[in-house]
């Protein structure tokens, strides 16, 4: 038996349910719904690998969706999950870092838990039988080959420790550096740092077929191919019919080699290798020969050419459709400036990408001079196109590009023109959070009103947001610590420094019962089916399903909303307060972008009157707080939240006021002039409270209402105050009032 400590990412993960409305309005930043780790471990929507407690640095995931097992990656340690639960029948494989290579590490100043262990980095599929595995072995690569299968029915699942072999130019030294990897064909591309101080970085091909090893890279002494690049992404795209023209796409960000900036300013790339370059024959032996790149921009256009750039690219995100040459690119960057922090989204169509490779080339004369647009003699076959037999029977391989072509691509690997998102601008931005996104997930969605794109967006403070794009500036957003994401049957994969959870895309329930809150929540994944928030699924019975991601307006769409406006079907409650002393009226409604109204009935009166705010009476976030209350306060509160053309009552609260005058009778021994000062003061005091509660929100103002109330009814205790008698025997009645109505039908069926 194992024995399981509570996991770490119980406190280091946290989500969020963010939704943007159309105007801009200030709540246009607050995620509509915020969950935490807990409130989504209660809606079992979140599962967490129980085995994540040892905080092994969980970040190279591998699905294996045939045989629906997850591998993981982590510090010295590799695991193989089943999917259906996470917790049962888990493997794991111990590979740590050889002991003298850690003693090397460690003398080099390198830190003995974060640096000098075997972080494995590279899981990729090799064969039916084998993945690929490689570690950084404390400072020192190493790759080897996990056989994984079923065996009499036992699952295998072992590292073959006899042969292991280097990791250099597969796998990075550094645990931290970002890395790319991708295998296909049993061909290895990886593009990392190819020594111990990460300066050389390399885009490499390794393995392959037994019968063809053939090892190939970046050149080295070619400055302008590569400079510090750090590489995010690669993947095999093919470009036409035609299999020759299948190439390797590879992003990236590195230093610019414009010198007509000074400052050694990042910039964003997308590069690209044709899949059968085999190097030159003469020059650029066993180094690509096809290797050209591009820039990525992504701006936020503004007057007169002052654009807002982000240039550093943080993660990339290849959602497929239902053409494989062009599946549509999602990247993450933020900005360089140390200004201001800002985040954003762009996506790239492939076609986009395409013109520019074949567009027209940059030059630069020397090293002083800045690049300029190419004018020259273009040789033939154009430089970056693959060699096919189909168009020139006699270039049949790299290795017959004429010297002119190979001369060319050696000074003109880099595109002049760059590649703009497709919507001229970023689908989604983050300006001015003390967060940065740096993690990208793309999931497709189809809604009883279009289909969305729904992202999950990772920032470096252990949140997710969830997003969806809604026509042109309209979002709908939820906010999870995580390294690498993927998504798989409905489910999240995050794992992070402290563990891995399993998450589920929707929590339809979380919304809210009601028609209204589910049609608000505007989630692409979500319906009302009659009865409640549920999964939404296009195939189900569409006319009973109620749904609008587009505009979320729940008046077109819900039958329950004349019942729940006119009836006010909202909590209700009795509060006493006390003449002279502060009362507190809580109303938290669910959604963090509805906006609050009071309206006050007086008791007596006929109409209600919108409440207005005064040094008396403050509005606050959590609720309306009276300062010494008097008699004409007594009434019935309505607190309304309105959010986008939606209003209902979140509660209604009948105020009664305690009469000073009648707690003062049953206290004789008490002296009046001095008393009334203490009382003064104490209001004050206990408005002072309430102001610390506010900005310690651990404590809430339930138990602080409890609290004050139990500490009112301790002080009466032994003076047998009829008053208060009659206060408890309400308490309960209204206690059970409130029970008999939360089990009673909440919505009720409609038809169309
Ligand atoms: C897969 O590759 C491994 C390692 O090279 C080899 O031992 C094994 O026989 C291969 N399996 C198949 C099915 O080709
Ligand atoms: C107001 O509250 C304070 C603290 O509980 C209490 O001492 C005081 O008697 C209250 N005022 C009245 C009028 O009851």
């Amino acid at each position: 038996m194992r024995s399981f400590k509570v996991p770490h990412v119980c406190t280091a993960l946290f989500l969020v349910m963010l939704f943007l409305p159309i105007t801009g309005t200030s709540k246009q930043n607050i995620p509509r719904l915020k969950l935490s780790y807990k409130d989504l471990l209660l809606s079992n929507s979140c599962i967490p690998f129980l085995g994540s407690a040892e905080g092994l640095d969980f970040r190279t995931l591998l699905l294996d969706e045939e045989r629906g097992r997850l591998l993981i990656g982590a510090k010295d340690h590799i695991f193989l999950l089943d999917l259906v639960d996470l917790n049962k029948n888990v493997k794991k494989i111990y590979w740590p870092a050889a002991k003298e290579k850690v003693e090397v590490c460690k003398l080099a100043g390198k830190d003995v838990q974060t640096e000098c262990a075997n972080f494995i980095r590279v899981l990729q599929p090799y064969n039916r039988t084998h993945v690929y595995v490689c570690g950084t072995g404390a400072f020192h690569p190493i790759c080897g080959y996990i056989e994984l299968g079923i065996h009499k029915e036992e699952i295998v699942f072992r590292l073959d420790t006899q042969n292991l072999e280097s990791g250099r130019l597969k796998c990075p030294f550094d645990p931290q550096q970002p890395f790319a990897s991708v295998m296909t064909d049993e061909y290895l591309y990886a593009g990392t740092a190819s020594d111990f101080l990460g300066k050389d970085t390399a885009l490499t091909r390794s393995l392959g077929p037994s019968h063809d090893h053939h090892y190939i890279r970046t050149d080295i002494s070619e400055h302008y191919w590569l400079n510090g690049a750090k590489f995010i992404g690669t993947y095999p795209i093919p470009d036409t019919y035609n299999p020759d023209d299948d190439k390797i796409y590879f992003f990236f960000r590195e230093i610019s080699q414009d010198s007509s900036t000074s400052d050694k300013a990042i910039l964003s790339r997308v590069g690209r290798i044709c899949k059968n370059d085999m190097g030159g024959q003469r020059s650029l032996i066993n180094k690509w020969t096809t290797f050209l790149k591009a820039r990525l921009v992504c701006s936020i256009p503004g007057a007169e050419g002052a654009d807002t750039h982000f240039d550093e690219l943080q993660d990339i995100f290849l959602l497929s459709t239902r053409d494989e040459r062009n599946p549509l690119v999602y990247g993450v960057f933020t900005t360089t400036s140390s200004v201001f922090k800002g985040s954003a989204v762009c996506v790239y169509s492939m076609a986009d990408i395409r013109a520019v490779f074949n567009g027209p080339y940059a030059h630069k004369e020397s090293v002083d001079h800045r690049w300029v647009q190419y004018e020259g003699r273009i040789p033939y076959p154009r430089p970056g196109t693959c060699p096919s037999k189909t168009y020139d029977p006699l270039i049949k391989s790299t290795r017959d590009f004429p010297d002119d072509v190979i001369s060319f691509i050696k000074r003109h690997p880099v595109m002049y023109k760059s590649v703009y998102p497709k919507s001229g601008g970023p689908v989604f931005t983050r300006i001015n959070v003390d967060y940065r996104l740096t993690q990208i997930v793309v999931d497709h969605v189809m809604a009883e009103d279009g289909q969305y794109d729904v992202l999950f967006l990772g920032t470096d403070v252990g949140t997710v947001l969830k997003v969806v794009s809604i026509a042109k500036e309209k979002w709908t957003m939820e906010e999870v610590v995580l390294e690498e994401l993927q998504i798989f049957k409905q489910q999240l994969y995050i794992g992070s420094k402290d563990g891995l959870v399993q998450l589920s895309l929707h929590r339809c329930h979380t919304y809210g019962k009601a028609c209204a809150d589910c049609c608000l929540a505007r989630d692409p994944y979500c319906a009302w089916d009659g009865n409640s928030c549920s999964r939404y699924a296009p195939t189900s019975k569409r006319r009973a399903r109620r749904q609008d991601v587009k505009y979320g307006d729940p008046v077109t769409q819900c039958w329950d909303m004349e019942e729940s406006i006119t009836h006010e079907t909202a909590d209700e409650k009795v509060i006493f307060g006390i003449e002279f002393n502060s009362t507190f009226l809580e109303c938290i409604p669910k959604s963090q972008q509805a906006s609050i109204r009071w309206y006050i009935q007086r008791s007596g009166e006929e109409h209600r009157e919108e409440l207005k705010a005064d040094e008396r009476i403050i509005k606050t976030d959590y609720g309306l707080l009276i300062r010494s209350l008097q008699r004409k306060d007594a009434g019935a509160y309505y607190c309304k939240a309105e959010e986008h053309t939606f209003v209902h009552t979140v509660v209604k609260l009948n105020v009664n006021v305690i009469e000073n005058g009648h707690m003062e009778s049953t206290q004789k021994t008490e002296d009046e002039e001095g008393r009334t000062r203490d009382l003064l003061t104490e209001s004050r005091l206990r408005y002072k409270d309430y102001i610390q509660l506010v900005s310690s929100p651990s404590f809430s103002l339930d138990e602080y209402c409890e609290q004050m109330w139990h500490r009112e009814k301790r002080r009466q205790r032994n003076k047998g105050g009829a008053k208060w008698k009659h206060v408890q025997e309400m308490k309960k009645k209204r206690n059970r009032r409130h029970h008999e109505s939360a089990s009673g039908p909440h919505a009720r069926p409609t038809s169309t």
